[in-house]
């Protein structure tokens, strides 16, 4: 597929086909895809947990704060959550923050690496969306390491909608120039 058209294509998806599991090999096609984010200093900081089965009917009720995630995740066969590698992204050797913005580039990374991992995903057939509305037990029950920080859910599947893209700011809107 070509890059405009995969960037503009791809869609947050919520319905999957509930017959069709995600095979293993898919998932990582899809992450090795993803590797190639960019990321602080070729940090890689990014790490991908595949929930699927019990794990993930447990992830899907840590969902008080906005129980429609929950619907997602019990209708999707996979959920993959992407967590973080504290405390190398913008950080120096001596534990230092690199810049002002404090930790605030391991989330950076992970949104590149978020970003690449969708569209891969969609080149693949594959539907997702990223959830961060989550509730602060989640963390516990899927596992993530020490060391780590729980970012995003991003439920995979085959798609069993295709809904419109939601409207677009225009580039007028976005763009400014200096001289
Ligand atoms: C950081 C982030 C958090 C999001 N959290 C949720 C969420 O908790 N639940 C949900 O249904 N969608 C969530 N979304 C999906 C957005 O609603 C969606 O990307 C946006 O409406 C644009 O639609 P599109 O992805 O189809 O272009 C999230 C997206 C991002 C980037």
């Amino acid at each position: 597929m070509e890059a405009i058209s995969c960037i503009k294509t791809r869609r947050s998806i919520r319905a999957f086909d509930t017959d069709k599991k995600v095979p293993h090999e898919l998932i990582e096609e899809v992450i090795e895809a993803a590797s190639f984010a960019p990321s602080w200093k070729n940090t890689q900081v990014t790490r991908y947990i595949v929930l699927e089965g019990e794990a993930k009917e447990k992830l899907a009720a840590c969902t008080n704060i906005w129980a429609k995630n929950g619907d997602i995740m019990r209708n999707a066969p996979m959920v993959v959550a992407l967590t973080v590698v504290e405390k190398r992204s913008g950080y120096e050797r001596d534990g230092s923050f690199s810049t002002p913005k404090g930790s605030g580039w391991q989330m950076f990374d992970c949104g590149t690496a978020s970003e690449a991992f969708c569209l891969a995903a969609h080149e693949k057939g594959l539907g997702t969306v990223i959830l961060g509305l989550y509730d602060d037990n989640a963390s516990e029950v899927i596992g993530v390491p020490e060391g780590q920080e729980l970012v995003a859910l991003i439920p995979v599947g085959f798609p069993a909608e295709s809904p419109e893209a939601p409207k677009r700011k225009s580039v007028a809107d976005l763009v400014s120039y200096r001289e």
